[in-house]
């Protein structure tokens, strides 16, 4: 491939190709290692993951290659336990549990993963990459991880996210445009004012900062990558697109709605998780939206719903599950990752060459 950058260089892969992480079982061991081998770089999202399966799932990637993959994780951001929101959301999410057939469960025992122990897991492995999404790293653990040679890579929806994660001392910068599928990075203001298309967004990034930035959102194919380098990206990460593969893990009605949905919307809607998230709009999102402004926080709605989710996904019921999906799913294909990368790397040739 023409494209050789300081992607490429800096973590010696061979095309400048980042396999979205996606948290919630899309990035199996199998998909990631399979990016790898083809000579992009496969991440794990590991978001939800207890730090044990952590270490299981990167003992198992390992174990299936020997070249380098991506870690990323969720930075914790500050979150209200809020009694009176819970209960107007529940009230709700009990029409679908009454159509799934099943009841209103206990509490969730805690919200979210212990970030420290998820951290430690990471650095303890010695990943080539680490990344991250929804705040800023503290330096410290930024050093600790480059001191262990791992590159260090955070998300920024805006120029002064950008700005912030640079000054922190991170390596890369994900540039994700208000295109992508799946959470909204962002974590400076309102989600809303992050709304940056991709190709609004990279250049303003690549001028602010003296790091590789890597576009992300909407790109689903050559065409995509040529024009992403043509903005001065030292790469792209895709997500939708890998989602439809062999290997990855979404569930069939989720691979098979991306790869039919020519034509449909997408929303960014708080209704799964409490966090704004692009995906394909249906019914849950729907129902969910006369009281979008006053769910609880994020992850305390997504734990509230994980219950529909998991039946949703057993049943085959797409209209009740979250069809995270960038703006441009509609040109998904289903292949296997490896056919993929040398898909996209034919296509990008060959638009170059014209
Ligand atoms: C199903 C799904 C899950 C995602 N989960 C994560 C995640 O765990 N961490 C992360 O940094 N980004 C996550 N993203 C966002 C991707 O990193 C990327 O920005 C997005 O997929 C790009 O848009 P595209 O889907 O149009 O390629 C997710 C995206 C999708 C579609």
């Amino acid at each position: 491939m023409s494209w050789q950058t300081e992607l490429t260089t800096r973590l010696g892969i061979k095309h400048p190709i980042i396999q979205a992480p996606m948290a919630g079982g899309t990035t199996t061991p199998a998909l990631v290692a399979a990016v790898s081998n083809a000579g992009g770089l496969g991440s794990i999202g590991a978001g939800y993951m207890a730090p044990d399966d952590l270490a299981g799932a990167i003992a198992e990637t390992m174990r299936m290659t020997s070249k380098p993959f991506a870690v990323n994780l969720f930075i914790p951001q500050p979150f209200q336990i809020d009694e009176e929101r819970i209960e107007q959301a529940n009230a709700r999410l009990d029409v679908f549990r009454q159509e799934l057939n099943i009841e209103r469960p206990a509490p969730p025992k805690h919200y979210a993963q212990p970030f420290e122990d998820q951290f430690e897991t990471v650095l303890e492995a010695g990943v080539a990459v680490f990344s991250s999404t929804f705040g800023q790293l503290d330096a410290g653990r930024i050093k600790a991880l480059q001191d262990h040679g791992t590159c260090v890579i955070g998300t920024a929806t805006t120029v002064d996210e950008a700005r912030a994660l640079a000054e922190d001392g991170v390596d890369m910068i994900v540039a994700q445009g208000s295109d992508a599928g799946g959470h909204r990075g962002t974590f400076m203001g309102s989600a809303e004012q992050a709304m940056i298309g991709t190709l609004s967004l990279v250049p303003q990034i690549v001028d602010a900062v003296d790091i590789p930035v890597i576009a992300s959102g909407g790109i689903m194919d050559g065409r995509g990558m040529a024009a992403c380098r043509m903005l001065g990206a030292a790469g792209v990460q895709m997500g939708s697109a890998f989602l439809t593969c062999t290997e990855s893990g979404a569930k069939p009605a989720h691979k098979t709605a991306l790869v039919e949905s020519q034509g449909r919307a997408t929303t960014v809607t708080r209704a799964f998780s409490g966090k704004a998230a692009r995906g394909l709009t249906n019914r849950f999102i729907q129902h969910m939206a006369p009281i979008e402004a006053t769910l609880p926080d994020y992850p305390v709605q997504n734990g509230w719903t994980k219950d529909i989710r998991a039946a949703a996904g057993k049943a085959d019921r797409d209209e009740f599950m979250s069809l995270w999906a960038g703006q441009a799913a509609s040109l998904a294909r289903s292949m296997d990752a490896a056919e993929l990368i040398d898909t996209l790397v034919r296509e990008y040739d060959a638009c170059v060459e014209q």
